[in-house]
């Protein structure tokens, strides 16, 4: 299973805006993002399992640079030398048609505190103390909004706070003629996604030489 290389460049694009990283270069079969980050320097992202992607696994002896493919975890297991670790599945997900709605109601005692952080649109939904309970956000690539950094604090899940959070995202793309959503989901994210009709387009798959300590997380 692979993903068009088009969506690939679009949502990587995306991605970088709207984590105020270098934008992505193209190279043999793929992206390469410079991130800088101390556990993430650098990122390749490729649209399937190729030759190019293989060869990276065997050159490269550093720890924190991360290997991204939309293939499923067995695929990359496969060919990758043992030193690389494999992290939880993710999955590319889309969403086409977008309308604009009207106003989202929000569970009683949360607020909602949109913020331009330009290139990104932040929407946080906080709580009557001013504590964040759930943030968001997208930012514009192409004809899509590339939604990250969706999240609801584990004391505030299941009282559809990100499905608020997305569907003011929605509202903000939509006001800016977009009708189409891009991101990379982790399982928990994915069955929201879904509960919101957004579709899987491939399964996403990062691998990692880790240093010493945790692994960073990212998608
Ligand atoms: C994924 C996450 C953002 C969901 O936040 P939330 O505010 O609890 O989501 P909502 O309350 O809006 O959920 C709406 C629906 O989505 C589905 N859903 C949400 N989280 C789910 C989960 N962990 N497992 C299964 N279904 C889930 C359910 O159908 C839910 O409706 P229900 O509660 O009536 O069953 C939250 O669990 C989280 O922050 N996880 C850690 C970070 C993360 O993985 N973020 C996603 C990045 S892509």
């Amino acid at each position: 299973m692979s993903a068009k290389r088009s969506v690939v460049a679009t949502w990587i694009k995306g991605w970088a805006l709207a984590r105020g990283v270098t934008a992505p270069v193209t190279i043999p079969g793929g992206f390469r993002v410079d991130v800088g980050w101390p556990e993430q320097k650098e990122r390749y992202v490729f649209p399937g399992m190729m030759p190019a992607f293989t060869s990276l696994g065997n050159t490269i002896t550093e720890p924190w640079i991360f290997l991204k493919v939309c293939a499923h975890p067995d695929s990359v297991r496969a060919v990758l030398p043992v030193h690389w670790e494999i992290q939880s599945p993710g999955y590319l997900m889309m969403q086409t048609g977008f309308v604009p709605e009207g106003a989202v109601p929000l569970t009683h005692g949360y607020h909602l505190k949109v913020e331009r952080q330009v290139p990104a649109t932040v929407v946080h939904i906080l709580t009557d103390n001013g504590g964040i309970a759930a943030s968001g956000r997208i930012a514009l690539a192409d004809d899509a909004a590339v939604y990250d950094r969706i999240v609801t604090a584990p004391e505030h899940r299941r009282k559809g706070l990100a499905t608020a959070v997305m569907k003011h995202l929605t509202a903000i793309a939509c006001s800016r003629g977009i009708a189409k959503g891009l991101l990379v989901a982790t399982g928990e994210g994915r069955a929201l996604y879904e509960t919101l009709g957004w579709k899987l387009l491939s399964p996403y798959t990062s691998a990692v030489i880790p240093g010493n300590g945790a692994l960073s997380a990212g998608s």
